[in-house]
């Protein structure tokens, strides 16, 4: 692997839980049909070294066994770890790889202070082995750079238990699990980290820094260089900032590669509308404007540590949306890079001027598929919750995101791109060739989709509207922690690796 690292290290092993030696041994309960709380998977040994004593234990602990729910038990001797933690995964048939996934995201958030844990949940396979590592290595997350006081000290050693953890696609299993959880953190840390240290320039250095020691070749477009090519949309949004804007693209070259992807990823750094400017309580949260970015990146890095045989270019339009006498106005026409010129009517719809050129990119180099992630609007948001992202683009790779989504877990809603939207974009401006916005207030989201797809020609491809599930402005759930949640990073990761596959 590369320089990319955690401070916890994994291992599998095959072994009995109830001997395993750890501080803290985590395993997972059912409820089975007559609603008795029963181990499940991996748990056994465990339950059997309680005896008869198990299902009471938790009763009177007011367990019920009910999906993410976690009680911790003292061993006093029963087994060779000091603490138990016993978090529940719901109903025993309806067991799914995501409800392990999201319980061992439960318990990493319930160990506490201790040095060494094993996971003894239902790690019965590659797939669930892969579940049970993603999710407690998510619900690990922890930002606190900012924080003054030291960090708490994170867990050392974790067992992941597992009866398949001999097999060769288990360790490969274990490995692929540990890149695509180091690198989601990286994106939370970018998406996470406060809009004053991270201006466009400093992400294109922290992305520079990331990629520096891998295989995956990196190249910096400047301001200048954007002028240059003529990319307008980048530079309109941008204009408006004393941090210049910037355009990142990354190469994954592998020997022999099976076709091309190219990845598209939203980098605003700060969202404040522009002078179409937002209200004051809606502007916080918009340093999360880049998390399409820096999911593309992490994807990007993680194919690469991956070695996976087909070719990644990846771009990332960085920019600041600001206000000042220098900031693209409502009515501006902009020639934007594809030639085509888009008159501006609300400067608080920037992403998708500045994905718009980095899209004509895309195009130029051929690619097989495109696939693209923005925070783009929030009307995407009002649609469909902040769990589940709108999903857009030709049936074909619809179909293929959602092949992705269901191994991975992250959830996806196709939305249609309707002809009255696409009309409007495409003949509603009196002055220019496209309308970047019309101000019906019904179907932004497809709106704005329907803008994109003017800029992708006949490239197959989709467009991820990652606005909601992008970021938690609640309490942590499952393995999704507050704040930044690295959305899209393993399905993007997926869905590379399956072309490999086909
Ligand atoms: N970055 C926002 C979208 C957004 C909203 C992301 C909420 C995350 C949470 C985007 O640039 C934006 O402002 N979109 C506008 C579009 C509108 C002006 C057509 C919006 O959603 O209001
Ligand atoms: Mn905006
Ligand atoms: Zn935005």
């Amino acid at each position: 692997m590369t320089s990319i690292c955690t401070v916890t290290t994994y291992t599998l092993r095959k072994a009995a839980a109830d001997k395993v030696r750890t501080d803290l041994v985590v395993i997972g309960v059912v409820t089975d049909k007559s609603g008795a709380l029963v181990a499940a998977p991996g748990g056994e040994s465990v339950a059997a070294a309680y005896g008869r004593s198990f299902a009471p234990l938790l009763g009177s602990a007011g367990f019920s066994g009910s999906p993410g729910e976690v009680t911790k038990v003292q061993t006093h001797g029963t087994l060779n770890a000091s603490q138990l933690l016993v978090v529940g995964l719901g109903d025993r048939d309806g067991l799914t790889t995501e409800k392990v996934r999201r319980a061992a995201g439960a318990a990493a958030r319930s160990i506490g202070n201790v040095a060494s844990v094993a996971l003894a949940l239902p790690a019965v396979d590659p797939e669930h082995i892969r579940a049970v590592l993603d999710g407690f290595a998510s619900g690990l997350y922890r930002f606190d750079t900012f924080k003054s006081a030291p960090r708490r000290s994170q867990v050392a050693d974790v067992v992941v238990i597992s009866d398949a953890a001999r097999r060769a696609d288990a360790i490969a299993a274990l490995n692929a699990a540990i890149i695509v959880a180091d690198l989601t953190s990286r994106a939370r840390d970018w998406v996470n980290t406060p809009p004053n240290a991270l201006v466009p320039m400093q992400l294109a250095e922290e992305i520079r820094r990331l990629t520096e020691p891998t295989a995956v070749e990196f190249e910096l477009v400047t301001a200048a260089q954007l002028k240059k090519l003529g990319c307008g949309g980048i530079l309109a949004v941008g204009a408006g900032s004393a941090n210049p804007p910037c355009l990142v693209k990354l190469t994954w070259r592998p020997q022999d590669a099976r076709g091309s992807v190219a990845l598209v990823g939203k980098g605003i750094t700060f969202d404040s509308g522009g002078l179409t400017i937002k209200p004051g309580g809606s502007m916080p949260a918009m340093k999360s404007d880049m998390a399409g970015a820096a999911a593309v990146v992490a994807a990007t890095v993680a194919v690469a540590a991956l070695d996976v045989p087909v070719a990644v270019t990846a771009y990332l339009p960085l920019a600041e949306n600001m206000v000042s006498g220098s900031a693209m106005r409502p009515g501006d026409v902009l020639t934007m890079l594809s030639g085509k010129t888009v008159e501006v009517l609300n400067t608080d719809a920037e992403g998708r001027l500045v994905l718009a050129d980095a899209l004509t990119m895309a195009v130029r180099d051929e690619p097989d598929v495109i696939i693209e992630t923005s925070t783009l609007t929030g009307a995407c948001v009002v649609a469909l919750g902040d769990r589940i992202a709108g999903l857009f683009g030709d049936d074909t790779t619809v179909a293929e995101v959602y092949a992705s989504a269901a191994r991975t877990g992250e959830l996806f809603w196709h939305l249609p791109i309707p002809a009255e939207q696409r009309r409007s974009v495409r003949t509603e401006s009196k002055v220019a060739d496209l309308l970047q916005h019309n101000w019906v207030r019904w179907g932004g989201a497809l709106y704005a989709a329907a803008f994109l797809e003017a800029f992708v020609d006949d490239v197959p491809w989709a467009h991820l509207d990652i606005a909601g599930p992008s970021w938690n402005a609640g309490g942590p759930w499952g393995y999704v922690p507050s704040g930044a949640t690295g959305f899209g990073v393993s399905t993007l990761v997926d869905l590379v690796a399956a072309r490999a596959a086909d």
